[in-house]
């Protein structure tokens, strides 16, 4: 398998740098959408896309009509996953995204299912959240918080409503609040707080650095060589807990 890098900034770059650890061959760099509808691709390339939002769907688009099995990193394009689902079929490729390809992230949300399947039945404990990341990330909240609310509002019966702008009013039960702060460097801190009359839980999750998302998204790399079809990380995820 050889990767081509879809987008050269900060994951693309640690992407190669991995990939470069791993012994695994990048076939090409792109940075620029016209340099990729230029582009041509082999059977054994892999393309590992992470962008920007507003470009995204548009890459995804490009690559599947060349034919190339594609790892999506890029955030905030969530809303049109029935369009991507559609491309994916369409052409007939192997498609695999992630909001977050780190492994400890990825047990921090089945840890976070386990834990919020237990409060379910514990009334007494409120459910509030909050993330931060550096100055510079330009979706928010972060697609990890909106994994991890998701996760929440499936498993906790009586939480139904996101919110995450600020509040000057009380909450009601059925309101789930996911609060974002943006500034420094942080590379990404996800907190859940289950909190009670006389006691409070937190699970948290605190990313030192980014080379686990290239990491990971390098593993799902090798995983959808040769295959076809519409995945997530838990599809890959699955294969590991066996
Ligand atoms: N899924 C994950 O694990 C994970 C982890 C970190 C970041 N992210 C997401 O990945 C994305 C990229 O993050 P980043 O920190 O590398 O951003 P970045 O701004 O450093 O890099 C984006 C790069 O994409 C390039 N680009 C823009 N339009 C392009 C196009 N049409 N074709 C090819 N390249 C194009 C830009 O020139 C830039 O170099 C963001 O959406 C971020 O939220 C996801």
């Amino acid at each position: 398998m050889r990767i081509a890098i879809i987008g050269y900034g900060k994951m693309g770059k640690m992407v190669e740098q991995e990939a470069l650890n791993a012994s695994i061959p990048v076939s090409k760099v792109i940075d620029n959408q016209d340099v990729l509808l230029a582009s041509s691709f082999d059977k054994d390339e892999v393309a590992i896309e992470f962008t920007e939002p507003s470009v995204c769907i548009a890459n995804i688009e490009i690559l599947a009509s060349k034919g190339v099995n594609i790892i999506c990193g890029t955030t905030g394009w969530h809303a049109d996953v029935g369009k991507v689902k559609k491309i994916v079929n369409e052409h007939n490729i192997g498609f695999l995204y992630a909001t977050n390809f780190g492994i400890g992230v990825n047990i921090f949300w089945r840890i976070i299912k386990n834990a919020a399947q237990i409060i379910d039945k514990f009334e007494e404990y409120d459910i509030f959240g909050h993330e931060i990341h550096h100055s510079r990330k330009k979706d928010s909240p972060s697609g990890t918080a909106l994994t991890t609310v998701q996760i929440l509002l499936d498993n906790v019966r009586r939480k139904r409503q996101l919110i995450t702008q600020m509040v000057d009013r009380e909450i009601s039960e059925d309101e789930l609040h996911f609060s974002s702060t943006r500034g420094g460097y942080v590379f990404g801190k996800h907190e859940v707080v289950f909190d009670g009359p006389s006691d409070t839980i937190k699970i948290s999750h605190n990313s030192k650095g980014r080379s686990s998302y290239a990491k990971g998204a390098i593993n799902c790399a090798r995983w959808i060589e040769g295959k076809q079809g519409f995945f997530d990380i838990n599809d890959y995820m699955e294969g590991l807990l066996i």
